[in-house]
């Protein structure tokens, strides 16, 4: 078994939700962006999850991965996007937030859908999503695409 490393940021849990579950499926071991003393040399193969946020990824796991970028494009990679816009151009925001060695060397780049926790959001936030969701009332609604967190979970820790 290879050993994997579930890397994420998380504004409202949603993404750390996700990488738990993964890591459940999996075996692997799963570490906030934000944790000190992060590691990666023990681990062959690497997951990178984050939401969305103004159309950006999130801002942690945007600068974790490029300060290592050259490290983590030596491992296997999979990579994860949250966002509650049901229609987000995943491609176009991995390719446009990610350094491109990392981009190209993922094997795996899904969009798991996400969820608007409004209870966990500062005043701000709950703000911009009141007058966003306006606008939205015609999209689907956000949901977490089980049957994607599934697919990943088992492609992890093979060889
Ligand atoms: C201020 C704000 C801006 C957001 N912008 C986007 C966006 O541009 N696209 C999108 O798909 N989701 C957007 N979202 C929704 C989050 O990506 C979604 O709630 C996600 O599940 C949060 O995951 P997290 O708890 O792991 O950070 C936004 C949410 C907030 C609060």
């Amino acid at each position: 078994m290879m050993k994997t490393l579930i890397l994420y940021a998380s504004k409202t849990g949603v993404s750390a939700d996700i990488a738990k579950r993964l890591a459940e499926k999996s075996g692997a071991d799963t570490k906030d962006v934000r944790d000190a003393g992060i590691t990666l040399e023990p681990y062959e193969e690497v997951v990178l999850g984050g939401a969305v946020y103004a159309t950006r990824l999130i801002g942690p796991l945007r600068r974790f991965v490029k300060k290592h970028a050259e490290e983590l494009s030596q491992k296997k990679l999979h990579i994860f996007v949250c966002g509650a816009d049901m229609e987000t151009d995943l491609h176009a925001v991995v390719k446009k937030d990610f350094p491109n060695p990392i981009y190209k060397q993922a094997e795996n780049i899904v969009f798991v859908g996400g969820e608007l926790r409004i209870e966990k959001m500062g005043f701000f936030s709950r703000l911009i999503i009141k007058m966003v969701s306006k606008s939205q009332e015609d999209k689907e609604s956000p949901r977490i695409l089980d049957d994607v967190v599934e697919a990943l979970a088992v492609k992890l820790g093979k060889t």
